[in-house]
């Protein structure tokens, strides 16, 4: 194991203590990503009671192969806590994510969650979001379009993210070129784009708490009041 995926499964092990509170068969929400499988077979090999709502077909085959019980969000309602990693954060909780390409199931699961804790490894912390190019699903018959109208609001550069569909039959833009000063704006912002399904700022609904791997523990911090922009 690399020492960026040991960090990875330090964030995902630590993210168990956050479900301690929860009673036998709660719901939860499960992102996607290398860092959230930590976080599935984690919750497999302590033996946790649990049913998952899960974000991705990725994740629902992990959740299912470890006979975690599966949950529509149409029958879970509001959820105690999601749990999903990001390709960068910001001191303000706000997320760049999507480099797996599930982002908006990754946003949907989200906004139904009272909570969202945040796993990564230290590399993914940032001053400024957008050095991580920045995902966009797309409606197939709307990608040229979308892309010149994403230059143009934006000054990045959009490239199609070839021979990947979404789990929704979509295709993704990344953005690349980007230094994001106002995430919340750029997340608004690039939503009125007729073609565009959902874009990988998490900013209007950011982290909650973060539980950051480093090199010397696990580092875990709460979003303060203050830094609200919902
Ligand atoms: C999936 O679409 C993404 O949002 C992931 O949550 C994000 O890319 C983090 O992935 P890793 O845990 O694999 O770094």
């Amino acid at each position: 194991m690399s020492n960026q995926d040991e960090l990875k499964k330090a964030a995902a092990l630590a993210a168990l203590a956050e479900l301690e509170t929860l009673a036998p068969e709660s719901l939860i929400g499960v992102g996607t990503g290398s860092t959230v499988n930590h976080f599935i077979d984690a919750l497999a090999s302590r033996g946790l009671r649990i049913r998952a709502v899960s974000s991705s077909e990725a994740s629902s085959t992990r959740l299912v192969a470890h006979g975690i019980p599966l949950a529509s969000l149409d029958d879970a309602g509001e959820l105690p806590v999601y749990i999903d990693g990001a390709d960068e954060i910001d001191h303000g909780f706000n997320m760049i994510k999507g480099g797996g390409g599930a982002l908006t199931r990754e946003k949907i699961v989200a906004a139904a969650a009272r909570r969202f804790v945040c796993i990564c490894d230290e590399a993914k912390q940032v001053a400024t979001l957008g050095r991580f190019p920045l995902p966009v699903e797309v409606i197939p018959m709307a990608r040229v379009q979308v892309a010149r109208e994403i230059a143009r609001l934006t000054g990045g550069e959009p490239r199609w993210r070839k021979g990947f569909v979404t789990d929704n039959g979509n295709h993704i833009l990344d953005i690349h070129g980007l230094a994001i000063i106002d995430p919340s704006g750029l997340e608004t912002a690039l939503n009125q784009i007729a073609g565009i399904v959902t874009n990988g700022l998490f900013a209007r609904r950011g982290a909650d708490v973060l539980l950051l791997a480093t090199a010397t523990g696990v580092r875990r911090s709460e979003r303060k009041p203050s830094d609200d922009r919902r």
